[in-house]
């Protein structure tokens, strides 16, 4: 359907979870969040409903995510009570790809069509400090085990900050040269912990990969359902991108929402303002009064997000950590 300022919205990132294996110095604190208790958690059934009635409205992609979404047990079916929805065609899944590997053959059988797997750095020690105590080794044993699947779309996300050297992203894009995977430089926003780092630039990063790889020209062609900007540096198999959410806004071209695990249905990341489905749900709604409620707030999507104004402390908008509005 079309929101109030005409874009299509077509793609929903349903949060499954809030809790994490990791715990990112951005995006959490070191002792972790109050876990929200099981029962407030939208079950299977639940979202699949959600999915299904957001279908009727003209979701036609899902992105699962977290926290960790493979932290929560089970995922595999969900993915496949998704993928079986009704003008549902593509169910994708955003990981930090550290129980990649032992889920990887479920994931596919059960039609996952594509996976996004965040690596920030590919020095082990530093993945150790950044993720407080994760595994590098273990995300890049997800990360191969999803790039064997014959046809599978496979995205390595990097949250570059100020503080890590030029050598680890020279390194991470290696996996873009070799043909592993996409790999892309989120710019760090203003979310939740992230308010206390500085990220770096497209500008910045694109300069220092230059220097090693040669000079990176525009990529027009399409690749995935957002808002990455894509190049490519001379012998690379596969490509670089960037998506710049304060620096280069694109909320004029925004087609998605979001719902995060304890059911609430949210147009904008930055904005706190959304519709409690969940409570909707186990009041005894039908599906008429449920679609009803999303339309409208899919409708009244914001224009655009006001990260650069710096107006966090604004009562409107998101003071939730990332964890829990899934990325
Ligand atoms: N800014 C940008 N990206 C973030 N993520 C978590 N917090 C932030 C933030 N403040 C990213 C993670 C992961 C994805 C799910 O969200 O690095 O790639
Ligand atoms: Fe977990 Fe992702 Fe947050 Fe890291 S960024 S703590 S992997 S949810």
């Amino acid at each position: 359907m079309k929101d109030q300022f005409g874009r299509t919205i077509d793609y929903m990132r349903v949060s499954v979870t809030d809790r994490c294996n990791l715990r990112c110095v951005y995006c959490m604190p070191a002792e972790g969040i109050p876990s929200v208790p099981h029962q407030q958690i939208l079950s299977f059934d639940e979202i699949a409903r959600i999915c299904r009635i957001g279908a009727g409205l003209g979701i036609r992609r899902i992105k699962l995510t977290g926290g960790e979404p493979l932290a929560r047990r089970g995922l595999p079916e969900l993915l496949g009570m998704l993928k079986g929805l009704p003008d549902i065609e593509q169910v994708t899944l955003t990981t930090n790809g550290t129980l990649l590997k032992e889920q990887i053959n479920e994931l596919v059988s059960n039609g996952l069509d594509a996976v996004n797997v965040s690596i920030d750095t590919m020095d082990p020690c530093r993945y150790r400090e950044m993720t407080r105590g994760g595994s590098l080794e273990k995300a890049l044993e997800g990360l191969d085990a999803a790039a064997g699947v014959p046809g599978l779309s496979v995205k390595v996300n990097c949250v570059p900050l100020k503080e890590t050297g030029d050598e680890d992203y020279i390194r991470l894009v290696l996996l873009a040269k070799e043909g592993k995977a996409d790999v892309r430089f989120i710019e760090m926003m203003p979310i939740g912990m992230g308010k206390n780092f500085e990220g770096r630039s497209r500008e910045d990063i694109c300069a220092v990969l230059e220097k090693t790889y040669g000079k990176a020209e525009w990529y027009t062609g399409r690749i995935g359902n957002g808002p990455a900007e894509y190049v490519h540096f001379p012998g690379f198999v596969k490509h670089v991108g960037f998506i710049s959410a304060v620096s280069h806004q694109f909320c004029g071209g925004c087609n998605r929402v979001r719902l995060t695990s304890e059911g609430y249905l949210k147009p904008c990341l930055q904005y706190g303002a959304g519709t409690d489905l969940r409570a909707l749900l186990r009041g005894g709604a039908g599906d008429e009064k449920i679609r009803m409620e999303m339309k409208e707030t899919i409708y009244a999507k914001p224009a655009h997000h006001l990260f650069r104004e710096g107006r966090h402390a604004e009562e409107t908008l998101e003071t939730k950590e990332m964890s829990r509005i899934g990325g």
